[in-house]
Parts: structure tokens; sequence; C-alpha cells
């Protein structure tokens, strides 16, 4: 049963809700967002889960102060300076990832980018209450339109969420506004709650539009390919592969592997999907020129598990693929 509970008296159950791991469906001033613990990688899968998508795009990581933005991202003179005119409010920033980062590396897809976004209202309380930053994509279903009232996120996804806030309908209505900003220049990855013009004026430079798509990550087909070659569903393993395994048994010529990871020895899709990024970086990092994977099965998350294998496994420089 999913609990439904006003803005006003919601804080603490959200708090307790995130601090175990769960999700909470919340209004922010553009849609609705369903966030959990950006540094969790198990309530980040849980997110994932919940809207069913059957991909791991990266997420906006939601911040409640400049301090918690600075820790995760690098900002330079032009994003700081469109974050002190936007924020809080309806723009995204894409910027450099922190190394050393609290945010997990599912919330990024693996990415040495991140997004960051200061909401406004409740959203903004609940993460200076929680103390941590929250992931939060928007709270409806893959291939669902975003939800601005919290009777649209009961309805597409009430059942598979412990707590929905309802702060009313929301007051911007579409989705933040996304810009990549890189050396020296902004580029419009999304449209959204801020007008272009308005950022082009707070910038003093024009946007760089044209890229949006190709930029978009998950649309490369080889998005997120290590160093090593990967090789999906192996049934054995050579001399000098890394093995990322998968489940209690393992694949034969196991013990030749120069080193091996497990996604979840106990076969679980969550803590799979948790582990996927970081596992394929440290098994990057090995020196192995191939990564050997079991299968995954293709159930749950398993198939947005699959489709990120896939990626990374694709010939590099393959053209791009629709999302
Ligand atoms: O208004 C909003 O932005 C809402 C509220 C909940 O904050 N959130 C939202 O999230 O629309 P979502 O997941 O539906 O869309 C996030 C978009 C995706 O298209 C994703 O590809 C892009 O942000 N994105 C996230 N990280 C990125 C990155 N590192 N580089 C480029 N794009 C990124
Ligand atoms: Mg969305």
């Amino acid at each position: 049963m999913t609990e439904i509970l006003p803005a006003g008296e919601a804080l603490p159950r959200a708090v307790e809700l995130l601090r175990a791991g769960e999700v909470v469906a919340l209004p922010t001033e553009t849609v609705y967002g369903l966030a959990g613990d950006a540094t969790s990688g198990a309530a980040v899968a849980r997110i994932f889960e919940a809207k069913g998508r059957p991909r791991f795009n990266p997420l906006i990581v939601h911040v409640a102060s400049m301090a918690m933005a600075e820790d995760i991202a690098v900002f330079d003179p032009l994003s700081r300076k469109l974050a002190a005119t936007f924020w809080p409010g309806p723009l995204t920033l894409v910027l450099p990832l922190r190394p050393g980062s609290v945010v997990h590396p599912l919330v990024t897809a693996g990415l040495d980018t991140v997004a960051l976004r200061m909401p406004r209202g409740f959203a903004s309380s609940l993460i200076a209450a929680f103390g941590r930053p929250l992931a939060a994509p928007s709270a409806n279903s893959s291939g669902r339109v975003s939800a601005t009232t919290a009777e649209a996120v009961v309805a597409d996804l009430g059942d598979r969420i412990p707590l929905v806030v309802d702060g009313g309908a929301t007051t911007v209505g579409l989705e933040s506004a996304i810009v990549k900003v890189a050396d020296g220049r902004i580029v419009l990855l999304r449209p959204g709650g801020v007008a272009a013009d308005d950022i082009e004026a707070a910038a003093g430079m024009p946007l760089e539009r044209g890229a949006t798509g190709i930029q978009a990550p998950g649309m490369l087909s080889s998005h997120y390919a290590p160093g090593a070659a990967v090789r999906t569903d192996a049934s054995g393993v050579s001399e000098g592969e890394a093995l990322l395994a998968f489940g209690p048994l393992r694949i034969a010529g196991a013990e030749r592997a120069r080193a091996v990871l497990n996604l979840s020895p106990a076969g679980d899709l969550r803590e799979a999907a948790a582990n996927l990024f970081s596992h394929l970086h440290a098994l990057d990092r090995s020196g192995a020129a191939t990564i050997a994977v079991e299968p995954v099965p293709n159930s749950g998350l398993g198939e947005a598990i699959n489709d990120r294998l896939a990626r990374a496994a694709a010939p590099r420089d393959a053209p791009v693929v629709p999302e």
C-alpha cells in the first residue's frame, strides 16, 4: 500500500524511508521526482526498478546548497554564474564529476560528468533534512509522460513505491532545462523550465544547440565503453581475461581469470545493478585486454544491465542508435 502524505507533514517519514534505502515520490517545482539516496547503489537501483526503465540513463542529482553541489561537481566561473542566477530553480547543469565524489556510479551511469540541480520547496527541505544529495528522475514509469500531480504519480507508480508526498500541482509543469558547461561553452541538451534566452542573457553568450540527442548519454551505442574489450554471455574464460561474474556458479576456466568480480554472488539483480559500473571500472583497471561477462538474466533490472553491457561491448565509434 502506498502512503500518501501532504508535503506539510511528510518530512520525518520521507527522511526515515530514505535512510532505509527506499525511494520517495516528491514534488519539485518542475515535475514530480522519484527520489533516492544518491550515495547508495541499492537505493538508485530501486529507482530504476520502480520506473521499469530498460536502460540506465544517468539521473539528475538534486542538492540543497552550493556547498553540497561543489562537493559533487567541479564548477568554473561560468557554471557558478548560472547556478547563482537560476538556483534554486528549473535549470540542470551537467558538469565534470569531482573525483572521489560521494555520488554512486549508477547515478551517472559510469560517466565522468554529473547532472546537478537545486530544486525549490519540499524537495529542498527534504535534502537539507536528509543531509545527502538525492538522485531523482521524473516520477513516471518508463515511456510515460512526467507527472505534475501526486494523483498522476499514484495512478502510474502507486503499487511500486512506499510513499508519495503530495504538494499539489507543480508550478513549472515541465522538466528542467539541461545545459552542459565545459571549456567556456554551454550546450543545450534539453530545453525546459528556464527559457534558453534567459540562460543566454545570464551567461552573456549564445547556447550551442544541434548537439541535442547525440550528447545525451545512452544514445551512443558504445556509451560507457571501458578501455578493455567486453565479451558478454561468456561461457568460458581465456587466459589473461578478467571475469565479471554473476550468481553463485562459475563458468569454465574462471580460475584462469586475471581478476574476478561478482555483480551479485546471490544472483540479486538489484545488487548487480548497484555494482555494475564500479565493477566494470575496477576490472578495466586490472589491465586485462578483455572482460568476459557471465550471462545475466534479462528479467526485471536485468534488461537494463544487459543493455549497458551490450553498449560496453559494442564496437567503438559505432553509429548513434535511437533511445
Ligand atoms: O525537472 C527535472 O529535471 C526532473 C525533476 C524531478 O528534477 N527530473 C528529470 O529527470 O526530468 P529525468 O531522469 O527524467 O531526466 C534527466 C535527463 C536525462 O535525459 C538524462 O539523460 C540527462 O538528464 N542527464 C543526466 N545526467 C547527465 C549527464 N551526465 N550528461 C548528460 N545528460 C545527463
Ligand atoms: Mg523523465
